[in-house]
Parts: C-alpha cells; structure tokens; sequence
C-alpha cells in the first residue's frame, strides 16, 4: 500500500528536450522503469495537447502503452491531468466558443479520457496549478476558470467521478509544500469542496525543488493538515534542480545536500498516515524537463544520464 512512482518521459516534451523516445530507444530505460518503481505518471501523455490534438480528436497511443505497460508490470497509475492552463491545444486556446460549448467540451474531455481508462487509475490529478502564488485562482491564464468561473472546479470532479468511481481524484499544484498562501487557499478551497460533497480524495504538491532554496521544512505539517481532513495527500512531482558549475557536473557537496532534501521529502511522505503515493518526476537526467526550462540548472534526478546512480538514489533506497 505505498507507492513509488515516477513520470514516465516521452510525448509531447518540449521541442528543446531533445531526445528519440525512450520506450522504443532504450531498453535500459524500460527495464529500470519496470524494476524500481511501482506507480508511474504520464509526463505529458495525457495532457490535452498531447491527447485531444484536434477538436473531437483523440490520440491515445501513447497513454495507453503508459497504462498497459503499468499492468503488466504490476504498477499503479497516476494520470496528469484534466484541466490546467498550460499545454492546451491551440484549437482550444485559440478557439472561439460559448460558454456552453466550452463546458460541454470539458465534459466531453473528462469523460472520454477518464472512462477510456477506468478502473485502470488510481489516483487523477483533476485539477493541475489553478491557484498563483498569492492563493488567487489563475482566472486569467486558465481558460476554464476564466470563461466558466470557479464552479468548474467541482463539476471536474463530479464529471471525474462518474467516469471512473474508482479513482482518487487529486488538486494538484507546486510550490504548496509549505504552509502558505497559495496551500492555505488549497485548504479553504478542500473544506468548500468537502462541505459540497464534492467527490475530492486528495491534495498533492509537486515539489520541483531547488537547492538555492532551503528545503520545505514545514512539508509534512502541511499534508497533515489536509490528512486531518480525511483526504489522500501525495508528493506527485519531486526533483531537485541546482545551478551547474562550469564543468556542468555537480560537486559532491551538492550531490549530498541533494540526496538530503530527497530523503526528507520522502520522508515526510512517510509520516503522514494517508500520503501513499511519493512520485519523482523522471529518474535519470537523460530526459530531464530542468535543463530546458530552468537555464543553467540540471541534476535534478536520482540518476546521472548514463544511468550511475547518485547519493540521492540511494537515500531514497535507505529512507524506505
Ligand atoms: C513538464 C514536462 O516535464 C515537460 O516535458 C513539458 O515540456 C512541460 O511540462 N508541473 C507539471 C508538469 O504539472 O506537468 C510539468 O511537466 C512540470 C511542472
């Protein structure tokens, strides 16, 4: 009843990470995907850019190679995403709809790719990043928010719900591993939605983290609060970025104070009686997201490029 999970690269990744499919290209890949962890995530797979390319067009290859792999491997899944501001299609982005339309066209979605996999999911991250910093709703960047209000929050659940009454079905977002405003807004928003009788299970936090930032150390009292409300909590996205000398190796010390933040966000993980879930957000810095979106910065992983594994790896090992 504990999972180890990773996200699991290749399909629809930024252009600049650039790399040939690491299912059909690396054996290696596969096999370590297959042994070590026993819950995987679709890095991309399942976002609707990726999945819902065309209006009323699915493409579901991808996803389902994810999803039967998982099975025969014995691994759970966790599917990301359902409704977030980024990585939408264009047509969607750029489409001109009513607000009926849009809100048919989220149902259609939810339903669709939830049914398509149900009973097969454990845990859906429904909503993805809706709150900025500050605890506002994204009401500018995400179009669901910003064209159908707030209430599309809850109606995501419930449409999640009635398409796979078997899956968990998480609010989702980074930088809430602390108690603060933007996970305080999370809080208020679960007891709103718990009150309604939404069917919510859980809140997770991403935790992208960074060593030029001191490491959360107010995590675990921050997914007990949300325990303590009687839902799932689940660390979904973990890495550790840091800014690269020269050489572009990292330095024993940071590879130490890396392996240490792991240990603690598993750790904390393990602390909280309903957080069952502990994700890294892929396990080798081969097809790692960092380099490409944070410059300068890399190592995030538990695993060098060529596969050596780093203090991290094993802290993770011996915190278990
Ligand atoms: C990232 C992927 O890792 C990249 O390959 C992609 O180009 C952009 O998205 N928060 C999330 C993830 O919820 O979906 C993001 O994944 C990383 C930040």
């Amino acid at each position: 009843d504990f999972y180890i999970g990773t996200a699991v690269a290749g399909g629809g990744h930024h252009e600049e990470q650039n790399y040939p499919d690491p299912f059909t290209s690396d054996h290696k890949y596969r096999k370590k995907l297959a042994r070590q962890f026993n819950s995987v995530s679709p890095e991309n797979q399942m976002k609707w850019e990726y999945i819902h390319p065309e209006r009323g067009e699915y493409n579901f290859e991808m996803a389902d190679r994810i999803v039967d792999f998982a099975e025969r491997n014995g691994q759970v899944v966790r599917g990301h995403t359902l409704m977030w501001h980024s990585q939408n299609p264009a047509w969607l982005e750029e489409g001109d709809f009513s607000d009926s339309e849009l809100r048919a066209i989220l149902r259609d979605h939810i339903t669709t790719v939830v049914g398509r996999y149900k009973g097969r999911i454990q845990q859906w991250d429904v909503t993805n990043e809706i709150f900025d910093s500050e605890g506002n709703l994204r009401t500018e960047e995400n179009i669901w928010l910003r064209e159908l209000g707030p209430g599309i929050i809850a109606d995501s659940f419930r449409w999640a719900h009635q398409a796979d009454p078997h899956a968990e079905l998480y609010l989702n977002d980074y930088g809430v591993e602390s108690i603060n405003a933007k996970s305080d807004a999370y809080y208020q928003l679960a007891k709103d939605l718990l009150a309604d009788d939404v069917p919510l299970h859980g809140f997770s936090t991403q935790a992208h983290l960074s060593l030029n930032y001191g490491f959360p150390g107010d995590l675990e009292e921050n997914l007990r609060r949300f325990d303590e409300l009687g839902l799932g909590t689940a660390i979904t996205e973990m890495d550790v970025r840091m800014d690269l000398p020269e050489s572009g190796e990292p330095t024993e010390a940071q590879l130490e104070k890396q392996a240490d933040y792991y240990r603690q966000g598993l750790s904390a993980c393990l602390d909280v009686e309903g957080c069952d879930s502990f994700t890294i957000w892929g396990f080798t810095d081969k097809y790692s997201w960092v380099p490409v979106f944070f410059e300068g910065q890399g190592s995030a992983t538990v695993m060098t490029g060529d596969y050596t594994r780093k203090p991290s790896f094993f802290a993770l090992h011996e915190e278990l």
